[in-house]
């Protein structure tokens, strides 16, 4: 079986790459912490569009967590030709305020495990000659972010590395885009203690469905970097123009107003 593997599946941008793909008809691997809503995504995805949708309840910012999802996988003889790393969180207050477990924690997940699927699962699809990597950056990966500096941080890594990983397999027939999406309505502001209404206000509320259709599109094409939303590319066009310093006080300045 040839399959699309999906973390932070039960979130909201999660959840409609979840959807699209169902519907393309590509069997799914689900994975996040909470086994009921996996549980029950499974069964909805397996009804409506007739496809496989087996589940990995894990959390994935336990270090052992990627590699034992992988084992699973290969002794279930599951094969992965398409990688979404998807699952990730932020938390917002100022740095030395912070709860240090919870910012190791967001780089465990963000960060290492996204590595450690992409190398696990990027290896096998390099052999095979075959496979699609989206990895899950933000329009947070464009500048410095005081009191989120963890959460911008990681989205910066996140860019970066798909950029370079997926000019090092050019030619070899696995791709890796990195997914910007500017601020979307989903359970990620909650989870990161942030007051979305007033973000949304300022910045927008994109839907996570156009954001995964976006991420979908440009996973096929084999796209580099796609950018969701006008505010995103204004952000990004922004990053490159204005002094860092600049940025970074005007991100401070956003930031600081909803802690
Ligand atoms: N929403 C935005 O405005 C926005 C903007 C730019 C980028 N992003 C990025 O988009 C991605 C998806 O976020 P979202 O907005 O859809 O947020 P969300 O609704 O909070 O979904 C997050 C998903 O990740 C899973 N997850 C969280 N911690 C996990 C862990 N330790 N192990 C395994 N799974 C875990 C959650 O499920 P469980 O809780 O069940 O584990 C959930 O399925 C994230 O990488 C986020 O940084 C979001």
């Amino acid at each position: 079986m040839a399959c699309a593997l999906v973390t932070g599946a039960t979130g909201g941008i999660g959840t409609e790459f979840c959807n699209i793909l169902a519907a393309q008809g590509y069997d799914l691997v689900l994975v996040s912490r909470s086994e009921d809503k996996l549980a029950e995504l499974s069964q909805r995805l397996e009804r409506s569009y007739g496809i496989a949708a087996p589940i990995f309840p894990c959390d994935l910012s336990d270090p052992d967590a990627a590699d034992l999802l992988y084992r699973s996988l290969v002794e279930q003889g599951i094969t992965v030709n398409i990688l979404v790393n998807n699952a990730g969180f932020g938390d917002q207050g100022a740095f030395l305020d912070s709860n240090w477990a919870r910012q190791e924690e967001m780089i465990k997940l963000n960060i290492l495990a996204l590595m450690r699927l992409a190398y696990l699962f990027g290896n096998d699809m390099r052999t095979r000659g075959f496979g699609r990597i989206l990895n899950v950056a933000s329009v947070a990966a464009f500048a410095a972010g005081p009191y989120m500096p963890v959460y911008f941080a990681s989205k910066a890594f996140v860019l970066s590395f798909s950029q370079a990983l997926g000019e090092e397999l050019r030619g070899s027939g696995v791709t890796v885009t990195a997914l910007c999406p500017g601020t979307t309505a989903t359970g990620f502001w909650g989870a990161a203690g942030m007051d979305a209404s007033n973000v949304f206000s300022l910045m927008g509320a994109q839907s996570p469905r156009s954001v995964a259709e976006l991420g979908v599109r440009a996973l096929m094409a084999g796209k580099p970097v796609a950018i969701h939303s006008v505010p995103s590319k204004l952000a990004n066009i922004a990053a490159r123009l204005v002094p860092r310093r600049v940025s970074t006080w005007v991100c401070g300045q956003v930031l600081k107003r909803r802690v």
